[in-house]
């Protein structure tokens, strides 16, 4: 299957609205707005097996058929997650900075697939180029009569909104996200009732990912069929992976679901940096935790993950090299994470403080063998007793870096305790001697 989601990647500037109906965007749309009907369009994307690629890879088809099918007294609403704050994970905004009418076709699609008129696009506050881009964009729409009162010429009134986050990590989650959206604090909503019951501005709403929607067009335009004869059974189609940390050539990639991380570190972002071995990579963004180079075979897909004890998560690789030390990347993460529970629910709220100290001991050489118990219970204890997973998402690192790397973290530990105690000696000699 040729790549359809990072064609125009290499391009200097965006590709803007000339030039991109030349190559033939928005003759999907077109087609989907005059000839077919929301029914077929969730059929063709059921059909597909799309799945989304936010993290949570529930299938898209299926989310758009919970939204009301006859026309109601009030709006629905799309809702497009721009948010990508999870470390490691730049494929968003690759699209949104040079392929924006890409993602605008899909939100074309998506929209009229769940009967909506507004779509909301709620960008992370970071991505200025992404939201100026975008705003651009939105505006050529407007002015060749796609947007408006009768898009493409037809009944249906078709706007979108652009609006900018202020930088929280919790506000990808998608109800934290609808939250920010109304202008209240971004805290995740307990669910039930689910967004496309009680969602943007209480009326029925889908959130979709910005990638998800970007794989939309070609979805329509080649059909279902096309679509699946890539990736895997479960898993069809390309995704954009990040390969960053020490490679040789960060990056994205589009490839096919179910490629191995091998692939992706070795061929594509040119290996190790500096040709040193791989100390851990992580698969798919700092929640999904660290694996050592022997997992390196497994495919990237969703199933081939959990099968790990892992994610693929948003498929954003991270390579660390020999000679960083795993307790040193875990305390990252674990302050990441203290720094971004919201503090609605106290088993995340204490529970990341907890878990971020007790890395911390292993950092300084305070380690003790009973803090691997003490890390479990906190994991343990804050797992699924909360509004939203984050905590799965805190659990990621600390819980795969005990599971792989229980050995290096004690000898870390060890280690700095006994230089620490070196040092000590040495200035306390050289005080007593002066
Ligand atoms: C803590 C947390 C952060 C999240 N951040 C993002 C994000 O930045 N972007 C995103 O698309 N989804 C994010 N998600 C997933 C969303 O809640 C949701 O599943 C997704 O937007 C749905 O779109 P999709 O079905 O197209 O994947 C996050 C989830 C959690 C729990």
């Amino acid at each position: 299957m040729e790549n359809y989601l990072s064609t125009e990647f290499r391009r200097a500037t965006p590709l803007f609205l000339e030039e991109a109906r030349a190559k033939g965007r928005y003759r999907t749309a077109q087609r989907v707005f005059e000839t077919l009907t929301p029914e077929q369009v969730v059929d063709e994307v059921k059909n597909s097996g799309l799945r989304g690629r936010g993290g949570a890879w529930f299938p898209t088809g299926i989310k758009w058929s919970f939204m009301p099918k006859e026309p109601l007294k009030g709006p629905s609403y799309l809702v497009i997650n721009a948010d990508e704050g999870e470390p490691g994970t730049f494929k968003d905004r690759q699209i949104m900075e040079k392929d924006p009418h890409l993602l605008l076709e899909g939100i074309l699609i998506g929209s009229f697939a769940i009967r909506a008129e507004t779509a909301f696009l709620y960008i992370r506050g970071e991505y200025k180029l992404a939201h100026d881009t975008l705003a651009q964009a939105i505006a050529e729409l407007e002015a060749a009569g796609i947007l408006g009162d009768a898009a493409f010429g037809t009944k249906r009134k078709m706007r979108i909104v652009l609006h900018r986050g202020a930088g929280a990590y919790i506000c990808g989650e998608e109800t934290a996200l609808l939250n920010s959206l109304e202008g209240r604090r971004g805290e995740p909503r307990p669910k039930p009732p689910f967004p496309a019951v009680w969602g943007a501005f209480g009326r029925p709403t889908s959130v979709n990912n910005v990638e998800t929607l970007a794989n939309v067009p070609a979805i329509l335009e080649k059909g279902a069929a096309w679509y699946k004869s890539a990736g895997t059974a479960q898993a069809p189609g390309h995704l954009l992976f990040g390969v960053s940390g020490a490679v040789e050539r960060p990056g994205c990639f589009e490839l096919p679901l179910g490629t191995t991380a091998r692939e992706l570190v070795e061929r594509w972002a040119g290996g190790v940096k500096g040709g040193r071995r791989m100390k851990a990579f992580i698969p798919g963004g700092a929640s999904t935790g660290f694996l050592p180079p022997d997992r390196l075979d497994v495919p990237m897909d969703p199933e081939s993950l959990r099968k790990e004890g892992t994610m693929l998560g948003t498929g954003g690789i991270i390579v660390i090299p020999e000679g960083v030390e795993i307790v040193d990347a875990a305390r990252v993460f674990s302050r990441f994470f203290r720094h971004e529970t919201c503090g609605q629910c106290s088993p995340c709220r204490e529970g990341s403080a907890w878990s971020d100290q007790v890395v911390g001991r292993f950092q300084r050489g305070e380690g003790r063998t009973e803090d691997f118990v003490l890390l479990d219970a906190i994991m343990r204890g804050s797992k699924q007793r909360t509004i939203c997973v984050f905590p799965e998402a805190f659990a990621g690192p600390l819980g795969s870096a005990v599971k792989h790397f229980k050995d290096d973290l004690m000898a870390v530990s060890a280690r700095r305790a006994a230089a620490d105690a070196g040092s000590g000696a040495a200035a306390h000699g050289t005080a007593s001697h002066g």
